[in-house]
């Protein structure tokens, strides 16, 4: 009467372990090479991106965690429309962006808004207190709106609209801020256009800095 209880079990132990290796062997290949969006990240975003979404630092913007929207309509600024001038001018994303389609250009959205973001720090720590008042207040004499007020508290953005900015590099961000002062991101009217012009070059430096550690 036990036997065949034992047997079943036995069974059902060894179909597990067959599934088990079924499902890893069967998976192998695939971690190997990854999905195809999987591919065009590692083989051509990580170089500058890093492998996970966060970058070594300077001009390279850390990906992971930004929200999928914004990171989608940022690579179509990039492509621009057909005869029409790209809302972001990059010399390096520019060409990139040509060689990739709406379809890839959403899976690639979405798998960095699925990274972990990693913590960012200030390169002139220094220069954090006069940023975070920036970040807070704005600057009422000049009409500066406190970037708090879109970009949140601890700087997560309200998706879809207004990006993530925690722990990004100063560079960068001082970087994004001049070109929409100079008017190479960006349409007019838009939101930042708007407001970065009122900023002076130390509220830029100092509030970069600020962002940077913010998390
Ligand atoms: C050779 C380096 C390089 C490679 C390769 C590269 N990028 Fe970039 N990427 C940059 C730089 C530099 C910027 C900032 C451009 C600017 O100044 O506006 C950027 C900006 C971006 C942004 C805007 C981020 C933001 O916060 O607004 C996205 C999205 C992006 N890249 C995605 C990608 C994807 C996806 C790939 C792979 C298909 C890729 N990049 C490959 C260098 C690179
Ligand atoms: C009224 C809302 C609003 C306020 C206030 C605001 N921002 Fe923004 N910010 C935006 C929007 C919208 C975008 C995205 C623009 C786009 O889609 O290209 C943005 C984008 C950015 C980016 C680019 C992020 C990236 O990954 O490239 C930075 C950096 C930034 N803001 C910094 C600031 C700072 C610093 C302040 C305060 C001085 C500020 N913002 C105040 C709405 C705002």
């Amino acid at each position: 009467m036990r036997l065949p209880g034992i047997y079943r079990f036995g069974l059902t132990a060894a179909g597990v372990l067959l599934l088990a290796f079924g499902v890893a062997s069967a998976q192998t290949p695939q971690t190997a090479r990854g999905t195809p969006v999987e591919q065009i990240a590692a083989q051509t975003c990580a170089a500058c991106h890093g492998p996970a979404g966060t970058s070594a630092g300077g001009g390279f913007p850390n990906l992971a965690g930004q929200n999928e929207d914004y990171l989608y309509k940022q690579l179509g600024q990039f492509k621009g429309r057909p005869g029409g001038r790209p809302l972001r001018t990059s010399e390096v994303m520019g060409p990139i962006v040509q060689s990739l389609d709406d379809e890839q250009m959403k899976a690639l959205a979405r798998l960095y808004s699925r990274q972990l973001p990693g913590p960012g720090k200030a390169t002139n720590p220094t220069l954090v207190e006069a940023g975070r008042s920036v970040y807070w207040k704005g600057n009422p004499a000049n009409g500066l709106p406190a970037c708090v007020s879109c970009h949140r508290p601890n700087g997560e953005g309200i998706a879809p609209d207004f990006p993530r900015i925690a722990g990004q590099h100063p560079e960068y961000v001082v970087g994004q801020l001049k070109a929409w002062k100079s008017g190479t991101r960006g349409g007019p009217g838009k939101l930042m256009s708007l407001l970065v012009p009122l900023m002076t070059e130390q509220e830029i430096t100092a509030v970069a800095q600020y962002v940077a550690q913010l998390k």
